[in-house]
């Protein structure tokens, strides 16, 4: 059911610092970063021939990822994004799979602005797992 891999999104405490390992070290394509007040991140895409990788700093008190980068100081993969063709019914077959979805369970718009859910990491191999409509 799943289509591609939309992104990578990894969480970091300094942005300039992992732009610097994407950028210089790695050689990537990266863009300025984007301030998301209402997601509580600052995001940098960084351009990958057949994907993207983010990389998210925390932005404001209460951010929903400042916890995890408090855990991982030095940066971690936060989440892996997949692209569906239909949220709703991705979602109904994760819950029929007895697959947890977090929040409401009603699709958010997301970074992108397009309708993402969260299923939660324990139900996939330990990864937190963003379900985007594209
Ligand atoms: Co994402």
């Amino acid at each position: 059911m799943i289509g591609r891999l939309n992104h990578v999104a990894i969480a970091v405490r300094d942005l300039d610092a992992a732009v610097a390992v994407y950028r210089d070290t790695l050689g990537a394509v990266v863009k300025p970063p984007l301030p998301q007040p209402e997601h509580g991140v600052t995001v940098v895409f960084v351009e990958l021939p057949n994907s993207k990788v983010e990389l998210m700093a925390p932005l404001g008190a209460d951010s929903p990822i400042s916890g995890f980068v408090e855990r991982n100081p030095g940066g971690a993969i936060h989440h892996v994004c997949y692209e569906v063709d239909d949220i709703l019914a991705a979602r109904d077959r994760m819950k029929a799979q007895g697959a947890r979805v977090l929040g409401t369970g009603e699709p958010k718009i997301g970074a992108h602005g397009k309708p993402v859910l969260f299923l939660h990491p324990k139900d996939f191999l330990g990864t937190l797992v963003e379900l985007e409509q594209v």
